[in-house]
């Protein structure tokens, strides 16, 4: 088992919690607001949540902020969501020093719009400088589970063919320093509100041994006590790793 790995459920919080930032849609559509009003209040629970998650301890925090897949939604909807990402980008560039956050992106960031682009890249080097300690936010844009291990194969497949690598030396440790989770630990505990139970590609490496809550609250109205109680029950659960109890 990696070290990584051994985070024991308990009294502890979890080490890693990664949240799919479900229902915005639907707050706002029963509100009879358009979907981007959803988003909006969305990024504000994700900020709450952000801070909250640091306040109690919790040293990584993964959130699925666009897929692969919302390429799909409306031009406005995208065009929303990247100028919103834009401005908390700059807001948490701006306090992470202040409020002890580093930010990190997950994702083929070449695909979005070049300025959200050049910002990412931009936000990742100036928080590569701060300290290890640092609550680390990792931000996945235009993410998928599928199509992370793809590029990370891709990229074992060139190192190979540079003579920097070879086939018959990749094991899991070696494969997971290609993902663009390279150097996070796996999550603890995934949070899904929004009432699906599924992992619509997120994370499909990563959540092998994660635990998983799930709640019919919408994001909009994701609040700190539904962290308290997403990690209560993660305190209760008995993490064995394919392995049996001594
Ligand atoms: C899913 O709800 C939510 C999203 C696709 C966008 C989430 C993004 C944010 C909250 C912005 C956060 C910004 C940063 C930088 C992390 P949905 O639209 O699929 O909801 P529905 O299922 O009700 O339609």
């Amino acid at each position: 088992m990696s070290e990584q790995n051994q985070a024991g459920a308990g009294t502890a919080p979890p080490r890693h919690i990664a949240i799919i930032m479900d229902g915005n849609g639907r707050w706002a559509t029963r509100r009879g607001l358009p979907r981007t009003a959803g988003h909006k209040v969305g990024a504000e629970t994700f900020r709450k949540i952000a801070y909250y998650c640091k306040d109690i301890g919790v040293q990584y925090l993964t959130v699925y902020a666009f897929s692969t897949e919302n390429w799909k939604r409306s031009v406005e909807e995208v065009n929303f969501l990247m100028l919103l990402m834009d401005r908390y980008i700059r807001e948490l560039m701006e306090l992470m020093e202040r409020d002890h956050f580093r930010i990190h992106f997950s994702g083929d960031l070449t695909a979005l719009p070049p300025n959200l682009e050049k910002l990412a890249r931009k936000a990742t080097g100036m928080a590569l400088e701060l300290p290890d300690d640092y609550c680390l936010v990792n931000a996945c844009l235009n993410y998928g589970g599928r199509d992370e291990i793809v590029r990370a194969a891709r990229r074992y497949a060139a190192d190979c063919v540079q003579g920097a690598q070879k086939p018959e030396d990749l094991d899991e440790t070696a494969f997971s320093s290609y993902l663009d989770s390279a150097g996070i630990p796996e999550p603890d505990l995934l949070i899904r509100p929004g009432g699906e139970k599924r992992l619509s590609n997120f994370l499909l490496w990563q959540c092998a041994y994660a635990e998983f809550y799930f709640t019919d609250t919408l994001w909009p109205d994701f609040s700190p006590e539904e962290i308290d109680k997403a990690v209560a029950f993660y305190a209760r659960r008995d993490r064995r790793f394919g392995g049996v109890k001594e």
